[in-house]
């Protein structure tokens, strides 16, 4: 990224669209709550989850290798804590209803105890169906037990992802209610996280119910401490710039305790280039959005490592005031974010949508008055390192799917803002 001292291009050649597009309602909907997870994730959860790279096939080595490379790679010391095993480690019931885990996780309790041993935390999956996402055991009928048996193995979050529930409850039972269909999800999360609550562990609580039924206004009562606000990401730029960019509009429902999730991290993973990289974990923490990283943590490269240890992009994300960021403005593909810090600082973040190298030669021309900032503005670039002014109309050239994420410490703000 290279900011450019030119002139500000005249507005008439913009083609300025505000494209903000709200995918929510206004008004909270009434839900029973559950009890309180009142004190758990205050700020986004961070850590890793076995899905995006190992899919069906992670074993016990594979989940305690990245623990173990969580540690070496100084993830741990950047804010990595929980250490996910997502759908497919689920074995059979016994004859009392208890799950055992597969032949790939021949002791979960034995796996938590060495993942906290390092000082890390663990996670697991399940579904309110009977069955998984990958079709295995969900637990249906058994939520207490299974809620219990996670807190013997010391469990420390849940991922609770709707899919069998869908075929096997909300069709069955009201094949033709759309209304009852939510009415019968909601229970159903409920119940689970009353389930969590009464095991008395701090464990959370991950919905993945795809954003179904403006989830982000009843998941907070419901018990939830993060809840997926769409479908699967993948490994590509066309997937996090389509799920990333969409989340414009649910800021008001994030906060301590209670975050939108956009899921959860492709970094280092397919063919994404550097750049996108970079603007993949720069957008999730302008959106408050949880950092588990789905990377191959024992190959990492050091430059993969690089971004997700970023301490200052890390800080946005993590910012204990709580919000998360907004779309500014846009404009032809660029976006222009910003997010308000602890302590009246701010974090702005410029994305080039555009193909490579398509602003090489049209700088994109900041406008700071559309951030409610007043006249120069010192920074610090936080991919960079570099200390940064940004002025009025300031030309931005940014490489295609590129990013610029500045940390405004002490943001000059218009008059009619102060
Ligand atoms: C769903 C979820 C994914 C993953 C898989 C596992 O597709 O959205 O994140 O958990 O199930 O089967």
């Amino acid at each position: 990224m290279r900011l450019l001292v030119a002139r500000p291009i005249a507005a008439a050649l913009l083609a300025v669209s505000c494209v903000a597009v709200s995918p929510v309602g206004a008004q909270r909907k009434a839900v029973p709550s559950a009890p309180s997870s009142a004190g758990i994730a205050m700020t986004p959860p961070m850590g890793w989850n076995s899905w995006n790279f190992f899919g069906h096939n992670v074993t016990d080595k594979d989940v305690r290798d990245s623990a173990d490379q969580i540690v070496s790679s100084g993830m741990k010391d950047a804010g990595y804590t929980y250490v996910n095993i997502d759908d497919t480690w689920e074995g059979e019931r016994d004859a009392s209803g208890v799950l055992h885990s597969n032949a790939r996780f021949p002791d979960m309790k034995v796996l938590a105890d060495y993942v906290h041993s390092k000082g890390l935390k663990i996670g697991i999956y399940s579904s309110p169906g009977p069955k998984t996402c990958a079709k295995f055991e969900g637990s249906f009928g058994h939520e207490e037990q299974d809620a219990q048996l996670y807190a013997s193995w010391g469990i420390d979050f849940l991922k609770y992802d709707l899919c069998g529930f869908r075929q096997a409850v909300m069709n069955v039972q009201a094949p033709n209610d759309p209304a009852e269909q939510m009415r019968l999800m909601q229970a159903a999360y409920i119940k689970m996280g009353k389930a969590l609550r009464a095991t008395g562990r701090p464990i959370v609580y991950s919905f993945c119910e795809y954003g179904w039924d403006a989830v982000w206004e009843w998941a907070p009562a419901a018990g939830a401490n993060l809840w997926r606000t769409g479908g699967d990401i993948g490994p590509t730029w066309q997937s996090i710039a389509l799920i990333g960019f969409r989340q414009a509009g649910l800021e008001q429902y994030a906060g301590p305790g209670h975050w939108n999730d956009p899921d959860m991290l492709e970094v280092g993973n397919g063919k994404l280039t550097l750049a996108e990289n970079r603007t993949h974990f720069s957008l999730w923490a302008m959106l408050a959005a949880p950092l588990l990283a789905g990377n191959d943590l024992p190959n990492m490269k050091p430059e993969i490592r690089d971004i997700l240890t970023n301490r200052d992009v890390i800080a946005v994300d993590q910012d204990s005031l709580g919000r998360q960021g907004s779309r500014a403005y846009s404009e032809g593909q660029v976006e222009v974010w910003t997010r308000p810090l602890a302590g009246g600082a701010m974090a702005v973040a410029v994305f080039n949508e555009l193909d490579k190298g398509r602003y090489s030669s049209h700088p994109f021309h900041l406008s700071l008055s559309k951030l409610g900032l007043h006249g120069t503005q010192e920074g610090k670039d936080l991919w960079t390192g570099k200390n940064v002014q940004l002025t009025e109309g300031q030309a931005i050239e940014l490489d295609g799917h590129d990013v610029l994420m500045v940390r405004i410490a002490r943001p000059i703000v218009k008059a009619s803002q102060r």
